[in-house]
């Protein structure tokens, strides 16, 4: 078994040594499929070990299979920092493994988890008076909003960009609702006009799209949503922490009017997965929908359940982590990282702009560029495939139009120009060969 004290300062080593040389280990993994597996025992050990063993063993076998997410030179999907105080507090929440399943199974959870989302909703200008609380992940947050939209609706039907995320059509399918897609303007916009929506259960807005980080006009989306009776959901889970700055608030225009929102403090706000932060106006309904008590869990507090605002009964401790950045950074310390992040997005959107082998295909947005070289598809995507190899960044791709085009996501607390500039570099030396 193990000496808790002496095992947990060897892990706290452990973790404070790998955040120091992260920036030298390959950022993507450079394994191949199952070669982890045929190192890993086929089961588990009979006798118990030491959990030295266990560190050694991360050191020698997982070690070359992560992928380095914490690398400053992490560029892909959308690019995130798990920081300092979250740790430490992703530790303190698991020793304390507080299971808020009702108010008094976790007073502090459920009471904590209020402050936090309350925190937010106000550093980021949304209106008083919302409900917000936090779930896994903004998968999630849109299922219980969709589910929130048909029981108020009482419609079946789900609308959303042809640039919306995947989750929102997976999770129509999982609840049997009808999606359809709407397409974008030149601007990747959702287009406002030109579908009917008198049978629709809910418009899904999206401020930061994961291809391109672009905005849907979501004022005009929910002013049509409610003229026909439809529940306006954005989906925020990147750009939302934008807000914090003044400066980004313009994508906020008429988020004041949704019926519900996502953010996941959980990709730009230096909180380590899962962290999800979902918002409705209209808590009372968004709750019925929800609510259902067997008589194990029946109480005579008169204090409510967060269980009742979502699909999952436990729930983890998961505003410790959100209010340990929230005061260790201040809201001050939050805002100098993210405006770093979009000046360096800028600069590298500038260089690719600058040069004549290089286009940007998409405006640059928030902290993501979406690129490419001149020349044929192929070639981007075995240029994607060498600077990947390379273990020295690691971006990823999407496609436009049906052209392969290259994404650059900054979102790492560790990121510095040097870095975006090693970027470039490895871009244009790779592609020249
Ligand atoms: C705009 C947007 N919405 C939703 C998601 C899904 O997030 P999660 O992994 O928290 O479910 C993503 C993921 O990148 C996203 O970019």
């Amino acid at each position: 078994m193990t000496d808790f004290r002496e095992d947990g300062a060897a892990a706290l080593e452990w973790t404070a040594r790998y955040l120091e040389r992260v920036g030298e280990l390959p950022v993507l993994a450079q394994v191949k499929p199952g070669e982890l597996s045929a190192q890993l025992p086929a089961a588990a050990p009979e006798r118990p070990e030491p959990f030295a063993d266990v560190l050694r063993d991360l050191d020698e076998l997982l070690l070359p299979a992560f992928t380095n997410w914490q690398s400053p030179r992490f560029f892909s999907y959308f690019a995130v920092t798990s920081s300092e105080p979250a740790i430490l507090a992703e530790l303190i929440a698991a020793a304390l493994n507080q299971v808020a399943i009702v108010w008094r199974a976790s007073p502090a959870s459920t009471e904590l988890e209020l402050c936090v989302a309350d925190w937010v909703r106000q550093l980021l200008g949304l209106p008083d008076g919302w409900h917000g609380h936090i779930e896994d992940t903004a998968s999630t947050s849109t299922l219980a909003a969709l589910i929130a939209a048909r029981h108020v609706t009482g419609r079946n039907v789900v609308v959303c960009s042809e640039h919306a995320h995947s989750s929102v059509e997976k999770n129509a399918r999982m609840l049997g609702m009808e999606l359809r897609k709407v397409s974008a303007d030149d601007e990747l916009r959702m287009r406002v006009d030109g579908y009917g929506l008198d049978d629709v259960a809910c418009v899904v807005a999206t401020v930061g799209t994961t291809s391109f980080a672009s905005v849907d006009p979501v004022r005009a989306l929910a002013e049509r949503a409610h003229a026909a009776g439809a529940w306006l959901h954005v989906d925020a889970a990147y750009a939302g922490s934008s807000w914090i700055c003044e400066e980004e608030r313009w994508s906020a225009d008429g988020v004041e009017l949704a019926d519900s929102l996502v953010i996941n403090p959980h990709k730009w706000l230096l909180v380590p997965t899962d962290c999800s932060l979902i918002w409705t106006a209209r808590p009372d309904e968004w709750r019925e929908a929800f609510t259902l008590t067997p008589e194990y869990l029946r109480t005579d507090d008169e204090a409510y359940s967060l269980a009742d605002f979502g699909p999952p009964l436990g729930r983890r401790f998961r505003s410790l982590k959100l209010w340990a950045v929230l005061r260790c950074y201040g809201a001050e310390g939050l805002r100098s990282i993210l405006r770093e992040h979009v000046r360096l997005a800028e600069l590298f959107a500038a260089w690719v702009e600058e040069s004549p082998d290089w286009e940007l295909v998409a405006p640059q947005r928030f902290s993501l560029v979406v690129f490419r070289r001149n020349g044929a598809d192929e070639d981007n995507e075995a240029l994607e495939s060498r600077v990947n190899a390379s273990g020295e960044i690691f971006i990823t791709h999407t496609k436009l139009d049906g052209r392969y085009v290259l994404r650059l996501a900054i979102g790492n607390a560790r990121t510095t120009e040097d870095d975006v500039r090693r970027a470039w570099e490895v871009l244009n030396k790779e592609a020249e060969r």
